[in-house]
């Protein structure tokens, strides 16, 4: 991933996708408090935009837009402000780099889409070519990893075996491209409030493993055996802290959906749809039921974030 040598004068867009997984099978929480998983992520097409231009000599300022943008802090907890610092001291030589961040969302924030994560790779992606910097698909991965534990997966794309806390990727050979609904939810979920109701609803969690069934409908490319075979240990705690996401659920499958699963820590609800025909009669019907704020009809596994001018 070398970026290009001379700097891009109108600065540089990335766009980057939400991902889904289709299994999340979550262990015992370890010394440093995170917690071991065993995950299949994969990336739909649902994508922010990040774009980059020079600022300010060593100043990282970023502006937000679109989809929930005034609940994002613009300050130093902003992950994408977070992802061009670390740039910029690991690899930026001691320049007096700077650059103003505009990222437009379409991804919920707090949904489990990795809305966050995904715009930090976003920002890895975009400052290492505004800068000019020759940095390596690989040393770009080990950034991400310290800045969140989706991050890795958001530059990778695609449908990723996630090992350690989520942060070692590994791509999945699938067939096949899937329809999916998601249905969002009314109000977002903390991620850490999630993971500490699991801890107290699974003081016993053995080490986590995705089931073999997944991987092979995975190989298979069949989506009714995929639709069957989802798995989410955090499903429980989601649905402990919002109940209402159990009729959302339900509400899909009476519609039709080949699956039903809470993305991530919720509280996004991720339908695996039969067609696009289908996907399309089950958007209109989840929103016009009520059980979601707004539906979306999305496909994947699509690539992970990607310079695109
Ligand atoms: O890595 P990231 O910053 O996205 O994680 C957010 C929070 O989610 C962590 O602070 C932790 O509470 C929880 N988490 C966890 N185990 C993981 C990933 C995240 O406990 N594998």
């Amino acid at each position: 991933m070398s970026a290009p040598s001379s700097p891009a004068p109108d600065g540089v867009r990335v766009r980057v996708p939400a991902k889904i997984n289709l299994a999340l099978c979550v262990g015992p929480p370890r010394p440093d408090g995170f917690h071991p998983l065993a995950t299949v992520y994969q990336a739909v097409s649902l994508f922010d935009e990040v774009h980059a231009a020079w600022g300010d000599p060593r100043q990282m300022t970023v502006t937000m837009t679109g989809e929930g943008a005034a609940e994002v802090p613009t300050d130093d907890r902003n992950l994408a402000v977070r992802a061009a610092r670390l740039l910029a001291e690991r690899y930026g030589e001691g320049q007096p780099l700077g650059v103003h961040l505009s990222i437009h969302k379409a991804i919920p924030v707090a949904g489990g889409l990795a809305g966050g994560s995904s715009n930090g790779a976003a920002a890895l992606l975009a400052c290492a070519d505004l800068w000019a910097l020759d940095v390596s698909l690989d040393q770009m991965l080990s950034l991400a990893a310290e800045l969140g534990s989706d991050v890795p997966f958001a530059l990778l794309g695609g449908t990723a075996l996630g090992s350690g806390r989520g942060e070692q990727v590994a791509p999945v050979l699938g067939r096949g491209s899937y329809h999916w609904v998601l249905g969002f939810g009314q109000r977002g979920l903390s991620t850490p409030a999630v993971y500490r109701t699991y801890d107290e609803l699974r003081p016993d969690a053995p080490m986590p493993e995705v089931p073999d069934e997944l991987m092979a409908a995975l190989r298979s490319g069949d989506a009714v055996r995929l639709g069957r075979a989802l798995v989410n240990d955090l499903q429980e705690p989601a649905l402990h802290l919002q109940p209402q996401l159990r009729r959302t659920m339900e509400t899909g499958l009476e519609y039709g959906a080949l699956g039903a699963i809470v993305s991530g820590s919720g509280p996004t609800v991720a339908f695996l749809a039969k067609s696009e025909a289908s996907a399309i009669d089950l958007c209109v019907a989840l929103a016009a039921d009520g059980v979601v704020r707004t539906a979306r009809r999305v496909t994947g596994p699509v690539p992970g974030a990607r310079l695109i001018g």
